[in-house]
């Protein structure tokens, strides 16, 4: 246990660049293990979710080593040519990692042992196992669907095509990589578009994937299964997630100014952005370019007074892991701030809906939970603050209060900063060298 003490801080003024995107990050090391063929990746997130990652590629045959620049080289083994570990995969916190990784398994003809942490043995596993078992797999798991779970992949795939209950990129993500070692063709309707990585980088690999757009919004994701994916290099640009923190202080510290560089602009990953500008936030968005085939820009932040807004539904996949974070920012603004469509919310890392209530709660801020929706009420003044916060072994838990601690009137405290190395390794630095006073 790490306990951290956020107190009130002064202005935040500089020029940052926040780590490497997550998502992105896992599927570059999964597919350059899965190619033939040598993928250099820079930027990657050196957290502990993707390090997860990078020791289940090796226990499956792949090469996979960090050069002293910081990129890493993965020597891929082929679609369909992992070989069975020994031991057990440990995914850790990561629920990308263990949830595509059992599409993969699906169609490897072998059996492999998968656990992780007590968040991630807590997180719903069936709305992954479910759409693989026609595939041809078995899955040996704890009752109700939860890790440890035992992977008893086919050497018989069969494609299927599947409508996506909930907007989820993970489950959609299992879907396509068991498709990629199964014979024809794999489709994925999603009704309402999530984040579009693994279609994009599968792409840039030399996989055969069609996106169309249906009458309802929604996208149908046609994969032709057992290609050739070819090593290729993969340039990772920084995670909008983790953006998001730091542009949430600046919001709501007085007299801020900052600039957080080359940030992920991938517009199914912008919802919170869209939000905070919707709330009166003063964020510049500079040089906006694309840098291999992800949209990037500067942004540059200043403190804003906010207003409340109400938060559609149809954008929660777009900001999902942001929610935390945007109810922070709510508590800062004047008015009411309604959230809508968080029902996922429940399944992340921790039930994340309840765990920011209940936080909220302690640093004095009027919030309402429902099912599904979450409404805060801010004053336009600073919130009280000083709530004793447990993060749950939730790092954007951990992050969001250590954000609320800057700008409220009495320090917050964490009982344990040591979740953030998941997604946000040099977090705390990063904010002190802004002007913050963690410690
Ligand atoms: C992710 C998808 C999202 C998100 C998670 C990363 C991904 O989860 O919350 O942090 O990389 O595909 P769901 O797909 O379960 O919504």
């Amino acid at each position: 246990m790490k306990p951290v003490l956020s107190p009130k801080s002064g202005p935040l003024s500089g020029q940052i660049r926040v780590p490497g995107d997550k998502s992105i990050s896992h599927r570059a090391l999964m597919f350059g293990a899965m190619a033939l063929g040598t993928t250099r990746v820079t930027g990657l997130l050196e957290g502990e979710d993707v390090l997860c990652t990078a020791a289940a590629m090796r226990s499956l045959g792949a090469e996979v080593e960090r050069e002293e620049d910081g990129t890493w080289v993965v020597t891929g083994r082929g679609v369909g040519g992992f070989s069975e570990p020994t031991g057990v995969l440990d995914m850790g916190n990561s629920g990308t990692a263990a949830r595509l990784l059992m599409g993969v398994l699906a169609t490897q003809s072998f059996t492999t042992f998968m656990t992780g942490d007590a968040s991630l043995c807590s997180r719903p596993m069936e709305r992954v196992m479910k759409p693989l078992r026609p595939i041809g797999v078995n899955f040996v798991s704890r009752s109700k669907g939860r890790m440890p779970v035992a992977i008893q992949g086919t050497d018989e795939p069969m494609p299927i095509t599947y409508e996506l209950p909930v907007a989820s990129a993970q489950v959609k993500s299992a879907v396509m990589l068991a498709g990629l070692n199964a014979p024809g063709k794999t489709i994925v309707i999603e009704p309402n578009p999530s984040r579009d990585h693994t279609e994009k980088m599968l792409t840039h690999f030399g996989a055969d994937v069609v996106v169309e757009e249906n009458e309802t919004g929604g996208r149908v994701i046609t994969l032709t299964g057992q290609p050739e994916l070819m090593a290729r290099d993969v340039v990772v640009p920084t995670d909008p997630s983790s953006a998001a923190f730091p542009v949430v202080a600046a919001l709501i510290t007085p007299g801020s100014n900052i600039t957080v560089e080359a940030v992920g602009m991938n517009p199914l990953r912008t919802g919170l952005f869209t939000t905070l500008k919707e709330m009166g936030g003063k964020i510049t968005e500079l040089n906006k370019r694309v840098e291999a085939g992800e949209e990037v820009a500067d942004l540059q932040v200043e403190y804003s007074e906010l207003t409340g807004v109400r938060v559609p539904a149809s954008r929660a996949p777009s900001m999902i892991d942001e929610y935390p974070v945007l109810a922070v920012a709510a508590s800062f603004a004047n008015g009411t701030t309604h959230m809508e469509g968080l029902e996922e919310l429940r399944v992340k890392e921790s039930d994340r809906l309840a765990v920011v209530v209940e936080s909220l709660k302690a640093c004095g801020v009027d919030v309402i939970e429902g099912e599904d929706f979450m409404t805060v009420n801010g004053n336009g003044q600073p919130a009280l603050g000083g709530g004793e916060i447990k993060s749950r072994l939730d790092h954007r838990i951990a992050m969001s209060f250590i954000v609320f601690g800057m700008a409220s009137e009495q320090p917050v405290t964490i009982d344990d900063g040591s979740p953030i190395d998941t997604s946000f390794p040099g977090f705390i630095d990063l904010m002190n060298g802004l002007g913050a006073s963690i410690r």
